[in-house]
């Protein structure tokens, strides 16, 4: 999508020659008060990437690890740093799943290739999982456009579309377009007028530093409002539907997201508020069926103790805004019932949140 008046993708290679290839990114730790572009050679550069989300998202955390991969066999291409480099990034995060899909795809085509012929097969894969991850966030662009289109006509034409997201599943969180954001820059280009309701998303802020910054960039109008806020927004009329992301999403339907993405469904469901999910194939963990196996991760206190912001003389500072002496919880994801998804939107088509809708889509991959 457009920073400015270029098009990036969230991660790509440089043009070196394959035994100094190097992998870039965007540091979000920054965004949005610098786009700092960051240069990865290691392994241990993407685990630490991933790690400190200077990337996140589902789909953005495997290209990272699937990019991971490669950047492990510019030195090393033996079975035994394969498989290190396997476990050191699965370890980075627990939560999205796509981290594991992309680390078992690469693992499956490196494993039985000879040494000498890992390092640019690596590479290659990497570049097509970031080609697919594009491409299938294009579709469930498509699909969840008629959403928003079916939204407009249902409101007579009358007035904007307002669509309520959490987080950022933007474009940001993918390789391009982002999950929950594919449809509302689909609608926009169409033309439907559209409004985003952006929850800030405390403790990192995803939402007012990242989904703001993205759309903002892209022409999109929203508003940041407090996580607090979208309850009575949506007993007030003025939520048309909702929009979110997920990291990783039973075969039976149940979305685990950002923190706070179950509250929003239950106010979305007790005011008759459409609240959709949007996800690829690769987000789906087909090894569960109870929305509690999902693993939760918890991370540092001080991201719920502390703030970052810019100062007014323009420099980037944390503060602390808890009394020294309070503890802290900070799990970073929670679980929505498949009850409360209207329906899911992805790449092969929009669907009910059970396992006989979602098998249906993905015939092959539900067979485990
Ligand atoms: O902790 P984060 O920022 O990695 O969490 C991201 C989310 O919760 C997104 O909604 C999810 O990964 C879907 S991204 C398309």
């Amino acid at each position: 999508m457009k920073v400015g008046s270029e098009h990036f993708r969230t991660i790509w290679e440089t043009s070196d020659a394959l035994e100094t290839r190097a992998v870039e990114i965007i540091d979000q730790t920054r965004l949005p008060f610098r786009f700092d572009i960051v240069r990865m050679e290691t392994v241990a550069e993407a685990v630490h990437a991933i790690m400190d989300m200077l990337v996140r998202g589902a789909p953005l955390i495997g290209a990272t690890a699937a990019y991971g991969m490669a950047l492990a066999m510019r030195n090393d291409t033996s079975d035994e740093n394969l498989g290190d480099a396997y476990v050191n990034l699965l370890a980075a995060r627990p939560t999205a799943v796509n981290l594991r899909w992309a680390l078992d795809d690469m693992k499956n085509i490196l494993m039985p290739l000879e040494p000498h012929q890992r390092l640019k097969a690596a590479f290659a894969r990497a570049a097509e999982i970031c080609d697919e991850d594009a491409a299938q966030c294009s579709a469930i662009g498509d699909h969840g456009l008629e959403l928003i289109r079916g939204a407009y006509e249902k409101c007579g034409r009358s007035r904007p579309v307002n669509i309520l997201t959490h987080c950022n599943a933007g474009w940001l969180a993918t390789v391009d377009w982002g999950t929950a954001t594919a449809p509302i820059y689909k609608a926009f280009a169409a033309g439907i007028p559209l409004h985003v309701w952006v929850d800030e998303t405390r403790p990192r802020n995803q939402g007012a530093s990242l989904t703001a910054w993205e759309l903002g960039q892209n022409g999109v109008p929203h508003t940041v409002i407090v996580d607090n806020a979208g309850g009575h927004l949506m007993q007030h009329g003025k939520v048309d539907m909702c929009i979110v992301g997920t990291d990783r999403t039973t075969r039976t339907g149940d979305v685990c997201n950002k923190i706070g993405t179950y509250l929003k469904a239950l106010a979305a469901s007790d005011n008759s508020v459409p609240f959709y999910v949007a996800l690829p194939g690769t987000t789906i963990d087909w090894s569960l069926r109870n929305g509690k196996d999902i693993p939760i991760e918890e991370r540092a206190e001080t991201e719920v103790t502390e703030i970052s912001g810019l100062t007014r003389g323009g420099d980037i500072e944390t503060i602390r805004i808890v009394a020294s002496g309070s503890n802290a919880l900070n799990p970073a994801f929670d679980v929505t019932p498949a009850e409360y998804v209207t329906a899911l939107i992805t790449e092969r088509g929009v669907c009910e949140a059970s396992e006989i809708a979602l098998a249906a889509l993905y015939p092959k991959e539900s067979k485990i």
